[in-house]
């Protein structure tokens, strides 16, 4: 019910309006999207209000089929079984039944046919091993002079998920920068060769990126330059934030007794000294202690005769992975 009021709504407002309004633009969609070979089956579906209008869907920029809908439908579907000569990039628009008023176009979708008569091409991974979290990781793609455009697919999207053009090349080079396990899967490639923009190669070969959790170590450092530092800082960075603001808890809470016990203001101003930072410690538990003396930051020096035992502060450190 709900759906039907709403779109009646819609319809009046869009009759109503259309003197001063533009009209939703459709969207058109191709089901399936890719690897279509000659005779599948294919759909395109224009999207677009609940409304009585004609449809077009547009080849190239000229207009090749008309469909009727009515308005309990929100798409209309154009059915293709397509050869050579349907491959290209299509669009849709539509006109009101009743105003004749026109829509805009919608974004092009391309019709991609599979050409077996092309050889795949070869894929590679570099690094090919497990890779840390942060890794930049590079996939080559080459054929055997048809260059054109390289597509890089993952298994699981729709759509290709990189593209790369080609000029007076054979190889393509998709870079994923700084790696995360959702970057790990099955990727292949398929290329469109030169002067054929709506041919494609078969798919080739896959390659599976697998993407550890844990960052790069610096072990790695060799082929992945200068990661080790920003990602174990990155992936530590949790840790240590709850470190710091566990010392600063403590200094802050150190620095209010302090100030509270402090009586002679007439002191000398003196240089505060820095915080001092003695050589961790490992206990028998394997726990790893760090003794920090909470000095006082401020214009006015700790007064000894006040306050004869400094503050000293034990901070757990994770140093390292236990068990
Ligand atoms: C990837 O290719 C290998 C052979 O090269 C094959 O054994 C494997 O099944 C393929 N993986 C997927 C997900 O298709
Ligand atoms: C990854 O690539 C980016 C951009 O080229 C670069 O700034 C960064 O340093 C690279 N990281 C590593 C670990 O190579």
């Amino acid at each position: 019910m709900a759906p039907t009021a709403l779109a009646l709504i819609l319809g009046w407002w869009l009759v109503a309006a259309s003197g001063e309004q533009k009209l939703p633009r459709p969207s058109l969609s191709l089901h399936p999207s890719q690897g279509i070979e000659v005779g599948d089956a294919v759909t395109l579906r224009c999207h677009l209000p609940r409304l009585d209008a004609w449809v077009w869907l547009y080849k190239g920029g000229l207009r090749t089929y008309r469909k009727y809908k009515d308005k309990e439908q929100d798409t209309a579907e154009f059915f293709l079984s397509p050869n050579w000569e349907h491959t290209g990039s299509y669009r849709c628009q539509y006109q009101l039944y009743w105003t004749a008023e026109t829509s805009e176009l919608s974004d092009p979708v391309e019709l991609v046919l599979t050409d077996h008569s092309f050889p795949p091409p070869s894929i590679s991974l570099s690094p090919a091993k497990r890779v840390g979290t942060g890794t930049n990781v590079s996939i080559q793609c080459w054929n055997q002079g048809y260059g054109g455009s390289f597509l890089l697919h993952k298994d699981g999207c729709s759509a290709p998920i990189q593209c790369q053009e080609l000029l007076g090349e054979d190889k393509a080079t998709f870079t994923i920068l700084g790696v995360t396990p959702a970057d790990s899967g099955t990727y292949r490639c398929s290329y469109r060769p030169w002067a054929q923009r709506f041919l494609s190669s078969p798919i080739g070969n896959n390659v599976t990126l697998e993407v550890a959790p844990t960052p790069a170590p610096p072990g790695a450092a060799g082929r992945s330059h200068g990661i080790p530092v920003v990602a174990v800082v990155g992936g530590c960075s949790a840790a240590f934030v709850f470190i710091l603001a566990l010392v600063a808890f403590f200094l802050l809470a150190a620095r209010r007794r302090r100030m509270r016990r402090d009586e002679s203001p007439g002191a000398p101003a003196e240089k505060p000294e820095d915080e001092e930072f003695q050589a961790a410690s490992s206990d028998s538990e394997g726990l790893t202690y760090m003794e920090l003396q909470a000095v006082t930051p401020g214009a006015q020096p700790p007064n000894p005769a006040v306050d004869p035992q400094p503050s000293v502060i034990y901070a757990e450190v994770a140093a390292g992975r236990r068990r």
